[in-house]
């Protein structure tokens, strides 16, 4: 991936969506527009890589890269632009978008800190984890804390079960996660 992807321009953070049209499919809002600039040139990246009449096949990276510019969630503005943009059908985007948990529907903290919820970790005390994190940010699961830093998520297996617990936070993975590996993990992040 493009290393400007990681930078998230000023200016292109739409917080003020009505959710009210996530639900109804019509993106049509008056925010500006996210696919320009460097998203733009991220999401060419990919569809460089499939036939022109594959545009669907780039779903996927633009959602998450339409996600990385909106400060970690997706709108019913920013669904839209990326069917627009690819021309697909919205639902088609709409079905992508809610089937994978990677993508979000309501905004997130800075750090968004993934919990196995599945058997393995949650024998190994994934649960016991959660209720510290929770806790420790004065927030409950999908919400973000006062500072803006944080929020928790319960996820699937990870396919880590041999050192669950289990998380992950942005692209790092982590395993054998108590309280006090998590202070250090925090601790590594600031
Ligand atoms: S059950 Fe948690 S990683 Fe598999």
């Amino acid at each position: 991936m493009n290393d400007s992807v990681k930078k998230i321009p000023a200016g292109l953070i739409d917080q003020d969506i009505d959710h009210a049209q996530y639900y109804s499919l019509d993106g049509t809002q008056d925010g500006q527009a996210l696919i320009q600039g460097w998203v733009k040139d991220a999401i060419d990246d990919h569809l460089a890589k499939y036939p022109e009449d594959q545009r669907q096949s780039a779903i996927m990276p633009a959602l998450t890269i339409v996600q990385n510019a909106n400060n970690g969630h997706l709108t019913a503005q920013s669904m839209a632009e990326v069917a627009d943009y690819l021309g697909v059908t919205s639902i088609s985007v709409y079905e992508v978008a809610t089937f994978y948990s990677m993508y979000e529907h309501s905004p997130v903290g800075q750090y968004k800190i993934c919990v196995c919820k599945n058997i393995s970790c949650m024998l190994r005390g994934s649960d016991e984890l959660l209720d510290y994190l929770k806790e420790k940010f004065g927030v409950g699961l999908n919400e973000v804390s006062a500072d803006g830093k944080y929020s928790i998520k319960e996820v699937e297996c990870l396919g880590a079960c041999g050192g669950a617990p289990a998380i992950y936070i942005g692209n790092d993975y982590y395993e054998n996660v108590d309280p006090k590996r998590m202070d250090e993990i925090l601790e590594g992040l600031e």
